[in-house]
């Protein structure tokens, strides 16, 4: 069986009736937890980056269902309470499409509790429902640190010893309920012994690459160089990269990838000198009912994260799209928990019936 890495840290958990998120917005200066018994100020900590990367906000998602009931008394109370949370944790980003598919995991199950009473004509008991709720919120959680696991297990093959990976963003055990997703093989490699070099693209505005994927690929020992993402090019064409591995916020059912901004000008630069672009996400990351890249929403962010805290300037307007999409045919695979996918040109079949499987699954 395999066995994650400790990498020293938990990016979210449920403990003593409460929600606690490592702040990634003090990382890597300060590890500190939050702590969040309410919906309004956990929708506020998603939208600031406190949690951030689609798994993780799967989880966070799932969990914060559990938070909107915690308070309802009574059946209609409840009822109202899930539907209410549901509406607002959804809303509170809208690229990763894990938010919605750990909200709307939750709000099924509730909605079943509900009808199962009903429908026994049974007197609806409060706190045992929100009891089975979170049994759910914490086997989503769950599931997802299993599904990181099993995407370590399916790129590894692909990897060899020595290789040297160029990552974009932050896709590791801070940006999931496990190992992470882009950066999970290596973690676990390493830890069986392999050896990698990573290259983290700083990822502007927000940095994630050099202040989250720097400080947790150094946390387990993983030789880590940190590079501004505009020096991406002359590092590829220097022939210093042997993949380019990223995660993603949203797959498209065609296998078009929406992931950080930057990541589609990386993917074009690495055909340019024919180094193969690998990206890693769970099932929960495919939307199967967005035909294509062109449909998936970009967040757009506010200009303060590119001028700093003194704001709009006169005169100025400010492009700050969160994320872009990179085509399908720029992906040599999709590597998730069940196994690895080339979704364009031949051979794309298995792809095509995975995707209709999980839109069956999820209709
Ligand atoms: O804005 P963020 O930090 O939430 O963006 C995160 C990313 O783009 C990650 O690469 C993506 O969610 C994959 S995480 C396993």
């Amino acid at each position: 069986m395999t066995t994650a890495p400790d990498l020293g840290f938990t990016t979210l958990r449920w403990a003593d009736g409460k929600l606690l998120l490592l702040d990634q917005t003090k990382l890597p200066q300060i590890q500190e937890e939050m702590e969040f018994e309410t919906i309004p100020p956990l929708v506020d900590a998603i939208q600031r980056l406190c949690v951030r990367g689609a798994p993780a906000l799967g989880c966070a998602g799932a969990y914060g269902m559990v938070l909107g009931v915690l308070d309802a008394e009574g059946r209609e109370q409840w009822s109202a309470a899930l539907k209410e949370s549901a509406s607002l944790l959804s809303a509170a980003r809208p690229t990763a499409v894990n938010l919605v598919v750990g909200v709307q995991h939750i709000l099924n199950f509730g909605e079943g509790l509900l009808a199962a009473a009903a429908a026994a004509s049974d007197k609806f008991d409060v706190d045992l429902a929100t009891a089975k709720l979170l049994d759910q919120a914490i086997a989503f959680h769950e599931a997802d640190t299993a599904s990181c696991l099993a995407i370590a297990e399916n790129c590894l093959p692909l990897l060899h010893d020595g290789a040297r990976v160029l990552t974009h963003c932050n896709a590791g055990a801070l940006a999931t309920g496990g190992l992470g997703t882009a950066l999970a093989p290596l973690h676990l490699g390493a830890s069986r012994g392999m050896n990698f070099q990573v290259y983290a693209d700083e990822t502007r505005p927000l940095r994630q690459g050099a202040r989250l994927t720097a400080w947790e690929m150094a946390r387990n020992g993983v030789p880590v160089t940190v590079l501004p993402d505009s020096a991406a090019a002359s590092l590829l064409a220097s022939g210093g990269v042997d993949f380019v591995i990223v995660g993603s916020d949203r797959i498209a059912a065609n296998g078009d990838v929406c992931n950080k901004i930057g990541t589609f000008p990386l993917a074009v630069m690495a055909a340019r000198f024919n180094v193969p672009v690998l990206v890693l996400a769970p099932a929960t990351t495919i939307d199967p009912f967005c035909p294509s890249g062109a449909e998936i929403p970009i967040e757009q962010r506010a200009a303060e994260e590119i001028f700093g805290e003194d704001g709009a300037r006169e005169g100025v307007e400010v492009y700050n799209p969160a994320f872009d999409v990179t085509p399908s045919s720029l992906v040599q695979h999709i590597i998730t928990d069940h196994g690895v996918f080339q979704a364009h040109g031949k051979g794309c079949e298995a792809w095509q019936s995975y995707v209709a499987g999980l839109g069956n699954d999820r209709a």
